[in-house]
């Protein structure tokens, strides 16, 4: 059983991208700017939204946090959002999700300029991506696809089931698995709440996607053997043994179906880590798109 350690490969991302950008700064050229957009101050969004900085500092990024009220209304939001687009030394920036309730989200998404979308959610970009063209991939799936490239998984002609229809996740998942080339040139499943008689598509699954944020969900019984399991879940359980108060827990039970699969991502340590280096990746390539 090979664990798909993205802790490690994210690590060895960002030694990548740092070094692109050493040699960006020893060429006296700019070097990547990302913006981020944090709505409110909902826990786990700040969490992510300072790993995102974070990570920006760790590879010689510049980084911009614009953090906004709770109660902006859309119009103020959108208004923002055109500074950012316009804003020509930014090359890329992101809006945190989820947005509180009077925003319109797809009306956000689709105002931010479609080159410098580095989350990959602008319709132009989903659709290049659904039509195999060069475009910013949304970062979780990106980190997925990395993960299974750099560990040489076989995806070729195996049988793919996502778990969870979400934009963010499932959905563009379950089109990257499919497309031309490798990793992809897999047979899809896409199930989700609707889905009948989940548990025997399941059953015939060569790699597993889970992305549906319910704790245990995937248990060993459920799998065949030498499946291949990536999960997407990053579900806060309390914990009072922790510091913090909760701990991480995946989709799937780790100790035992680990003991069946091929290759399995831990959560914490699997997905996660990959997002956040996807999104440096993509930021490197929209600091290429608006040099040329
Ligand atoms: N919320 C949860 N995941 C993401 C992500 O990848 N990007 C943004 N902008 N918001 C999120």
């Amino acid at each position: 059983m090979t664990i798909l350690d993205g802790k490690k490969v994210s690590n060895d991302i960002k030694n990548e991208i740092k070094a692109d950008v050493d040699q960006m700064i020893a060429k006296n050229e700019k070097v990547p700017h990302l913006a981020a957009v944090l709505v409110g101050n909902d826990g786990a969004s700040m969490t992510y939204v300072n790993s995102k900085v974070k990570a920006c500092e760790r590879v010689g990024f510049k980084s911009t946090l614009v953090k906004l009220s709770s109660t902006i209304s859309e119009l103020e939001l959108l208004e923002q959002i055109k500074k950012l687009n316009e804003d020509d030394d930014i090359d890329g920036f992101i809006v945190q999700l989820p947005l509180p309730k009077q925003i319109d989200t797809q009306k956000v998404l689709m105002t931010v300029d479609p080159d410098k979308d580095v989350d990959g959610f602008h319709p132009t970009n989903f659709g290049k991506m659904a039509l195999d063209m060069t475009s910013f991939i949304p970062a979780t799936p990106f980190g997925i696809l990395e993960l299974l490239e750099r560990y040489n998984v076989e995806t070729n002609g195996k049988h793919t089931v996502v778990i969870g229809r979400s934009h963010i996740v499932g959905r563009p998942m379950s089109i990257l698995m499919g497309r031309k080339g490798f990793p992809g040139n897999s047979t899809v499943t896409l199930t989700h709440s609707h889905t009948k008689n989940i548990t025997q598509i399941i059953s015939q699954a060569d790699i597993v996607i889970s992305a549906l944020g319910k704790p245990n969900f995937l248990k060993a019984e459920m799998v065949k053997d030498d499946v291949v399991v990536i999960d997407v879940g990053i579900t806060r359980v309390p914990d009072e043994t922790k510091k913090r108060g909760y701990r991480i827990t995946g989709d799937v039970d780790y100790e035992n179906v680990s003991k069946k699969a091929s290759h399995i991502t831990p959560v914490p340590g699997g997905v996660g880590p990959m997002t956040i280096a996807m999104l440096l990746k993509n930021t490197l390539l929209a600091r290429e798109l608006h040099r040329i």
